[in-house]
């Protein structure tokens, strides 16, 4: 199963749990009851309150966002270019060592 590594941008804590294919990196975060990521729209793509940013060397294996994730991110005030909602973020066995930072605040 692919391990994920979710850092808290907050405190510099790690937590590297594993998440199986098929879920979304959001989910991830929640059946591990890990901080940070709240996830209120439960994954539908609308609340914006599972930003992370992806780690360079993955950002390729996610493909671009959506059209509709990007309308949210861009009204983020911690917008980078590799952020992303973790609720669009579907974990493959390619994605075994990504590493995702946490912003302190979301939404
Ligand atoms: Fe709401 Fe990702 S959980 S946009």
């Amino acid at each position: 199963m692919p391990m994920i590594t979710y850092v808290q941008a907050g405190d510099g804590s790690e937590a590297t749990v594993e998440v199986k294919d098929g879920l979304s990196v959001m989910d991830g975060s929640i059946a591990n009851n890990l901080p940070g990521i709240v996830a209120e729209c439960g994954g539908s793509c609308s609340c914006a309150t599972c930003h992370v940013y992806v780690d360079e060397a993955f950002r390729e294996l996610f493909g671009a966002a959506s059209e509709e994730e990007w309308e949210l991110l861009e009204f983020l005030d911690e917008v980078q270019p590799n952020s992303r909602l973790s609720c669009q973020l579907v974990v493959t066995a390619a994605a075994d060592g990504l590493r995702v930072v946490v912003p302190e605040n979301q939404g």
